[in-house]
């Protein structure tokens, strides 16, 4: 079978007593879009600037279109475009003006980089902002200068290190429908994000980093699998709150969240449970329930469980279970 374009294994890395990568473990095979999830600190930066040779590794090995990240960083170079989590364009040019610069920086004969410049701005929707400072563009289309002029050179691979972070819902959508232009055109794509429905939209596979190692990965759909369904119970009343967390604690095996005054959800770690059985158990227990359902959990919800963020602070803890990857 074909390598992943993307491969690395067991990347450590330290600054100073920070071990800020644990044993990284990621694979991106070409043409897809890999969403590296983490809160902040979990390691992210660290590991794209590793990968795009910015930095080197402790210990483990990475691999791009299976060339050595430190043996062969040329090689590496030649094959992949970077947008940073801070904008890297000149604020005293013009869009424009930047894209011509980065081009002769890259060696385009001038022609060839007014020619792609051009393209670049009608093809990713910046040209009526062309002449323009950019020291007057917004935060997004800042951002979006920033991500085209990663390519210049026509990247096969594409590091995009939160590429949407503090930018409004019409900014993200914008730079969303931008990344999904270069995946149709068959560009692997590694995405660092601290937001779950920015994955869900975009990643193919997610990769769930927390304190510098991979605590979960899989499609979307495979880790919302991971943690199970969730029971939510909605009470008539509160008088009954005590009798209905008795009964869920006994079905789900854990004891539920108040997620209001009078509703109660909790997790389902084994599977089997059934609304029937949910209703007939809180009718016996004498419990009137306003609503009774179960549901799949959001992303978000598997994500604060993943990285400890407790989610479910009544539940207590991930079990071992849950954390394993799932493949
Ligand atoms: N140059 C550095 N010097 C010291 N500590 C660093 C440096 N870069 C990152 N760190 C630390 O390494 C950890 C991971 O950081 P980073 O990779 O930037 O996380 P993320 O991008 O997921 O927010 C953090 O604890 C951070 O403070
Ligand atoms: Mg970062």
């Amino acid at each position: 079978m074909e390598e992943p374009v993307v491969v690395a294994e067991g990347l450590h890395k330290h600054f100073g007593r920070t071990h800020a990568l644990r044993g990284l473990d990621l694979r991106v095979p070409a043409g897809t879009v890999c969403g590296v999830l983490g809160p902040n600190g979990a390691g992210k930066t660290t590991a794209v600037r590793i990968l795009a040779t910015l930095s080197r590794p402790d210990a483990g090995h990475a691999r791009i279109a299976g060339y050595d990240v430190v043996r062969e960083a040329d090689q590496v170079r030649a094959r992949i475009g970077l947008a940073g989590q801070y904008a890297a364009v000149d604020e005293k040019l013009t869009g424009r003006g930047n894209l011509r610069m980065f081009g002769r920086l890259y060696h385009l004969p001038r022609r060839e980089a007014h020619r792609r410049a051009d393209e670049l701005l009608e093809r990713f929707g910046l040209m009526e902002a062309a002449d323009r400072q950019v020291s007057g563009y917004s935060g997004g289309m800042r951002r979006r200068l920033d991500l085209i002029t990663s390519l210049i050179l026509r990247p096969p691979v594409l590091f995009l290190d939160e590429p949407t972070t503090g930018l409004d819902p019409r900014s993200r959508g914008e730079i969303w429908d931008n990344i999904r232009e270069l995946v149709a055109d068959g560009t692997t794509v590694l995405l660092t994000t601290q937001y779950l429905d920015e994955a869900d939209r975009l990643a193919d596979d997610i990769a769930v980093i927390d304190h510098g190692r991979v605590v979960a990965s899989g499609t979307p759909d495979e880790l919302k699998a991971t943690i199970g369904d969730r029971l939510d119970v909605v009470l008539a009343d509160s008088s009954m709150v005590r009798e209905a967390s008795t009964v869920m604690h006994r079905l789900a095996g854990t004891d539920p969240t108040m997620t209001g005054a009078e509703a109660l959800s909790v997790p389902l770690t084994r599977g089997g449970v059934r609304l029937a059985d949910v209703v007939r158990e809180l009718d016996r227990a004498g419990v009137a329930a306003a609503d009774v359902s179960l549901r799949r959990p959001t992303l978000d919800e598997v994500f604060l469980r993943l990285t400890d963020r407790d989610a479910d602070p009544g539940s207590g803890r991930v079990s071992g279970l849950e954390k394993e990857v799932v493949r």
